[in-house]
């Protein structure tokens, strides 16, 4: 750790960690509800557990993202972030307004509409709040003596997200136009700007951790965010298949949408390629692991499990079931928790000065809670093809199918019990770390962290 101002990084992290916590137990919520034990129903109703479940996603990733981009910034402008005080007060309004909002999911306060339920009034208070986050990066940005193509590309995939959870706010009582907007926010996110982050924040860690020449990664960062551009604006088409838009969707939609799994397919290749290519062997193994195994995942998760269900004669029989969620789940977890993830384990030994990295309980996070989702993976995707079978080709009614399909259920509440022993794991080596401490040995290039903590409590220095 290179710039004082870094140490805000840890804050958003521990908050994002709290709040992947919570989210695991509303999903443990619905998976038991999905199993006929639904007796939190008075007051954790199905929709409002799922709302939360993935409000806080969305919210522990953003906090991420935050903590990555104030931690990444600095290190690669050359200079401390522009204003900590500002970027305190964001993160605390932004934990506000989260809490505001998921409080609000259970008294009813919602807009109803997947992944931005957000009601109105908060909305604008998100749009503050990220502004408040753009501005302090700009900020920093313009007054550093260097610009890299690594924290542009970061911070225009971020500045994009901001921009586009505009559309989502265009009011509209017409429920064609309402879904098509939402796309613009869900879709454009996901497969376009988070994409942008993405690359940006891999490419920094396989700066880092690879030791391979920045031209290098940074020439291939240009690759994938051409390939994210062309295949995923288009590609938002496939949303639009029967929604009541013109029938035109169904063809842009199809062939741009299955040129998506290229830009991973290349994420995954490059990231891979550098690793190997790498001569020096960086001491954190273990954030090595999350950014390959981020790399590898989300090609899964996103590209091949996101091709399984995007042509339209599939999407016809797929859309809305259990198969959405079978994709949703490794997608998420694959690009972008899993991305979270490895910053989290690059940063924390920097930023504290403890070098708790590649202990066994590191390892045992990272392969339990991959295996995990994995199986959680397959169950939602065996409930998922059964319910598009019975409900959409043999015709029987939604509910009689839920009934059907509860037994699959056991499966997915046995691999979230695994997934949750390996963030538990995770959750638990970030405490161990303990709070971030200044004036830290700056040689972030060699990954030797060893700085004042270490001495101060050698017991702790792995
Ligand atoms: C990291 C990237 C991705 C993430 C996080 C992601 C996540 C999700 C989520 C959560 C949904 C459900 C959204 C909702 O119903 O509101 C969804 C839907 C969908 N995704 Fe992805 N996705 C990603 C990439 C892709 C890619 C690359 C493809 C295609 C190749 C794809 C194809 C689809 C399709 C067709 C749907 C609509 C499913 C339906 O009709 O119910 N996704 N995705
Ligand atoms: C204990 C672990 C978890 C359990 C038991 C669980 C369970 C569930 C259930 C039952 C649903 C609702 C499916 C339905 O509509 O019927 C859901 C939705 C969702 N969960 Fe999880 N989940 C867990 C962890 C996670 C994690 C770690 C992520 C992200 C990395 C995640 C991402 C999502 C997403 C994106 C959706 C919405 C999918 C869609 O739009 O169809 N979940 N989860
Ligand atoms: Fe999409």
């Amino acid at each position: 750790m290179k710039y004082e101002s870094q140490r805000i990084a840890y804050w958003f992290f521990a908050t994002s960690m709290l709040l992947l916590s919570l989210q695991i137990v509303y999903g443990f919520i619905m998976g038991f509800a999905h199993l006929g034990y639904d007796g939190l129903h008075d007051v954790i109703p199905f929709h409002v557990a799922r709302a939360t479940h993935t409000n806080l996603l969305v919210v522990w990733l953003l906090c991420g993202f935050m903590g990555a981009a104030y931690y990444i910034v600095p290190e690669e402008v050359g200079r401390e972030l522009a204003n900590v005080k500002l970027a305190w007060v964001q993160l605390l309004s932004l934990v506000v307004v989260g809490v505001s909002a998921i409080i609000g999911f259970h008294f009813q306060w919602w807009e109803g509409r997947k992944f931005l339920e957000i009601p109105r009034p908060l909305d604008w208070l998100v749009v503050v709040n990220v502004l408040a986050f753009i501005g302090n990066l700009a900020v920093t940005m313009w007054r550093a003596p260097r610009m890299t193509t690594t924290s542009c590309v970061l911070f225009f995939g971020l500045l994009m997200a901001a921009l586009l959870y505009l559309p989502g706010m265009i009011p509209t009582d017409h429920q064609t136009l309402d879904s098509y907007w939402r796309w613009w926010v869900v879709h454009l996110w996901v497969e376009g700007v988070w994409e942008l982050i993405m690359g940006g924040i891999l490419a920094y860690l396989l700066i880092k951790l690879t030791g391979v020449d920045r031209e290098l990664i940074e020439k291939w960062l240009y690759v994938i965010v051409g390939l994210t551009f062309l295949s995923g604006i288009l590609g938002t088409g496939h949303h639009s298949y029967y929604i009541g838009t013109p029938r035109y969707w169904l063809w842009i939609g199809g062939v741009f949408s299955a040129l998506e799994p290229l830009a991973f397919l290349g994420m995954a290749i490059y990231a891979i390629s550098m690793a190997r290519r790498g001569g020096r062997s960086h001491p954190n193994r273990n954030a090595l692991a999350w950014t390959i195994g981020c790399s590898i995942m989300s090609f899964v998760g996103a590209g091949f499990l996101g091709f399984a269900h995007t042509l339209p004669q599939v999407n016809l029989y797929t859309h809305g079931t259990l198969v959405t969620a079978m994709h949703g789940h490794m997608a998420f977890w694959g690009a972008y928790a899993m991305l979270v993830l490895a910053i989290i384990a690059y940063a924390m030994p920097q930023l504290t000065g403890r070098r708790l990295h590649d202990t066994p309980l590191s390892a045992f996070a990272f392969w339990t809670s991959n295996i995990g989702m994995v199986a959680m993976t397959i169950a939602f995707g065996v409930a998922g093809v059964s319910q598009v079978y019975l409900e959409r080709k043999v015709g029987l009614d939604f509910l009689a199918v839920q009934e059907e399909i509860q037994v699959h259920f056991l499966g997915v509440v046995l691999a979230a019990c695994v997934l949750a022993l390996g963030i538990g794991a995770y959750v638990v080596q970030f405490i161990r770390y303990g709070k971030p401490v200044g004036a830290l040995v700056p040689d972030t290039e060699t990954g030797d962290a060893r700085g004042v903590a270490d001495a101060a409590a050698p017991g702790l220095a792995k």
